[in-house]
């Protein structure tokens, strides 16, 4: 049995207005394909997986059911965001309830870009049989920058399945002096931001480095009887926060408990502005925030990054701008300057 999971929680600032809090990237078709994120995820998990859970809070859990056309059972809802760990951990510890410590659980991210799906697919395949052997297994891929947004994993030898490399060391969100010696060593991946394990052998190794939250996963689980109604689950409140590459990747690389699969699949986590338009065919013409889009009319603009509305957009003379108009705002910036709108989007407080 393969189960996958589907963390869906958070919505950063870099990709405001068009994510919000009100609908984060995974609701939203960002590239214009005709599927949100969350859906695209969902799609290229089917004929892979026998079964898909997702785990998300309140504010988001009925939007996701009507995307993915969700039965009760697959919809996890925590009653509080906690991070990947307590999120990612509830549901393997209602599967390990549902089919045995030795199915095997897969977590994967809900709001990535993955051109390549024959790819990714094979990829997980070999991820599978490696966690058959027990290791939690990471998906790597071939660092382009210094990133330190990322995980970063220090590749060792092939292991006995094919396509499984050792993994010497899993260090997540370097500083930067650490991130550029990294990619300049040619010897680490950046992590994916899959898991594939055991369910027992992901619950064991929690339990081995932050039992209490392991304990406590479990006791939640053995009560959930779902359908995952938040109010149900006691105890939720006194887990400790944490996110999984801390909790889990980074201690069992040090006792030689991780693998990874390196995969070349198109992948992008969507992390700004200059990201997306690099998987836009057509930044300008494809693309529309929602309501009724209007044509989107550039000259002299190469590279804009333009999503209309309700009324026609026109760009003249501005390469490399960036104009969102999600009908309440418009956001005027460049590529370049988007890095920075997460300072600019937290001084406008909670009501944008
Ligand atoms: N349900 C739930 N609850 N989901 C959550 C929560 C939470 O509290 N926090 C995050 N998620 C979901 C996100 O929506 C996303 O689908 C996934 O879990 C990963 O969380 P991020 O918050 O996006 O993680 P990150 O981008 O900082 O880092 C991770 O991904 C990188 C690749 O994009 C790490 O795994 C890095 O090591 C990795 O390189
Ligand atoms: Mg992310």
């Amino acid at each position: 049995t393969f189960v996958a999971i589907v963390p869906a929680g958070g919505a950063g600032t870099r990709l405001w207005p068009l994510s919000r809090r009100s609908h984060p990237k995974f609701l939203i078709d960002m590239t214009g394909v005709g599927r949100t994120l969350i859906q695209a995820t969902s799609d290229r998990l089917e004929g892979l997986a026998d079964d898909l859970i997702v785990v998300t809070g309140k504010d988001h859990a009925k939007a996701v059911a009507e995307q993915l056309d969700l039965s009760e059972d697959a919809l996890v809802i925590e009653p509080s965001p906690r991070g990947t760990m307590p999120a990612i951990g509830l549901v393997a510890a209602i599967v390990e309830k549902r089919y045995g410590p030795d199915a095997v659980v897969g977590s994967f991210a809900a709001d990535h870009l993955i051109s390549d799906t024959g790819a990714f697919q094979q990829a997980v395949r070999t991820a599978i049989d490696s966690a058959k052997t027990g290791k939690v297994v990471t998906i790597g891929i071939t660092p382009t920058s210094p990133d330190t947004g990322f995980g970063y994993i220090h590749v060792g030898e092939e292991t006995t399945v094919k396509g499984a490399y050792a993994v010497a060391e899993f260090m997540e969100k370097p500083d930067l002096p650490r991130a550029v010696e990294y990619v300049e060593s040619g010897t680490f991946l950046w992590n994916a931001g899959m898991f594939v394990s055991r369910v027992g052998v992901l619950l064991d190794s929690l339990a081995q480095f932050k039992p209490e939250l392991a304990a406590g996963l479990r006791a939640i689980a053995a009560e959930w009887d779902g359908p995952g109604r938040a109010e149900a689950l006691t105890g939720w409140d006194d887990l400790e926060d944490s996110v999984i590459d801390r909790a889990i990747a980074e201690p069992l690389a040090e006792i030689g408990g991780v693998t990874t699969v390196p995969v070349s699949m198109g992948w992008s986590d969507i992390g700004g502005y200059a990201s997306l338009s690099e998987h836009l065919d057509n930044s300008a013409e494809q693309v529309s925030s929602g309501g009724s889009a209007q044509p989107v009319v550039l000259s002299g603009s190469d590279g804009a990054v333009v999503y209309s509305h309700d009324r026609p957009i026109v760009i003249h003379g501005i390469p490399e701008a960036v104009v969102v108009d999600t009908g309440d705002v418009l956001l005027v910036t460049t590529k370049e300057q988007s890095a920075g709108l997460g300072g600019v989007v937290a001084s406008l407080g909670d009501d944008l």
